[in-house]
């Protein structure tokens, strides 16, 4: 039996819902509170028991390799000055006995082809992908949840969600067969059908757990929705030859890849955040229940 020790973080695309922020800075840097997004999801895999984990970078990505690296100058600024809190913060950062691995996606050509990219990394083994734009908040992570019932299951799942009627446009979409409590088999799965042609309402989501057939077909898949190559496709044709489960993971998931999203996140993350969250607290009290609220 094979365990989920890789996990690919597509961190190449061009990020327009974000520009000005994502022009010269990758999205997955944008911080929720004091942390970037591509931190979050980095710490939700190592949580999972993943050892190596392979991002793919496009060109103005660098500084995503450059937060993972150890900062030799930072640390003896920080020892200098005395703040040691800041040093020990910063050493602790980075989870231990973990392999970093950076790939560059030339051309920003879809989801699908950035995953293709990480096939000299992954070789022949199972692996999960995380979007780090969708910020997932469970208890244990959603990698976790997943690589344990890839465990069991030993196929590929997708990570899903009911989505408003409505926003079926911005995700891959599932018909499925009900399993058991959660899960389902997955029969079709198509990319951002209109409402009226969505097999369902159950979206897929920025975690999956895939086994390494999927290259094989993300090789020979042609140009899709968005003229890209995605990745839903390559699941597609995965579906016709082995069995690809849809999990509604348990966890709130924030989609930081757009503004209001971010928003949301920012606010409960900070509401949560041991140093700030009194105080933010009672910032938005004042601002929102005081009698100032019109001010
Ligand atoms: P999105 O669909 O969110 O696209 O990609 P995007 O370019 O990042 O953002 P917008 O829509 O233009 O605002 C989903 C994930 O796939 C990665 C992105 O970095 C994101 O994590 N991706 C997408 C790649 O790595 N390469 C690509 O060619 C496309």
């Amino acid at each position: 039996m094979k365990r989920v020790t890789k996990a690919v973080f597509p961190a190449a695309g061009m990020g327009t819902r974000f520009l000005p922020a994502t022009k010269a800075n990758p999205k997955e840097m944008l911080p929720i509170v004091d942390k970037p997004l591509i931190q979050y999801a980095a710490e939700e895999a190592a949580a999972a028991g993943i050892t190596d984990l392979i991002f793919i970078i496009g060109r103005t990505k660098r500084a995503i390799a450059d937060h993972f690296d150890k900062a030799y100058e930072l640390e003896v600024e920080l020892e200098t000055k005395g703040k040691l809190k800041a040093l020990e913060d910063l050493r602790g950062m980075l989870p231990v006995n973990i392999n970093y691995i950076y790939i560059r996606q030339a051309e920003a050509m879809g989801l699908g082809h950035a995953v293709l990219c990480a096939q000299p990394a992954v070789n022949d083994e199972p692996f999960a992908v995380l979007l780090a734009d969708d910020l997932i908040d469970g208890e244990p992570g959603v990698t976790k949840q997943m690589c344990d019932l890839y465990n069991y299951y030993q196929c590929s799942l997708v990570g899903v969600q009911n989505v408003a009627p409505e926003e079926t446009r911005s995700y891959g979409i599932v018909a499925s067969e009900p399993m058991a409590e959660r899960i389902s088999r997955v029969t079709q799965i198509v990319e951002k059908p209109a409402p009226e042609n969505a097999p369902s309402t159950l979206g897929v989501v920025g975690r999956y757990v895939l086994t390494p057939r999927i290259f094989h077909h993300l090789r020979h898949i042609e140009r899709g929705a968005g003229n890209e190559l995605q990745l839903t496709d390559g699941i597609a044709a995965l579906l016709q030859e082995q069995q690809v489960l849809a999990y509604e993971f348990t966890g709130t998931r924030y989609d930081c890849g757009s503004k209001l999203g971010y928003l949301e996140a920012t606010v409960e993350y900070a509401l949560k955040h041991p140093e700030v969250s009194g105080e933010f607290h009672a910032y938005l009290e004042k601002r929102f229940c005081g009698p100032c609220r019109n001010g």
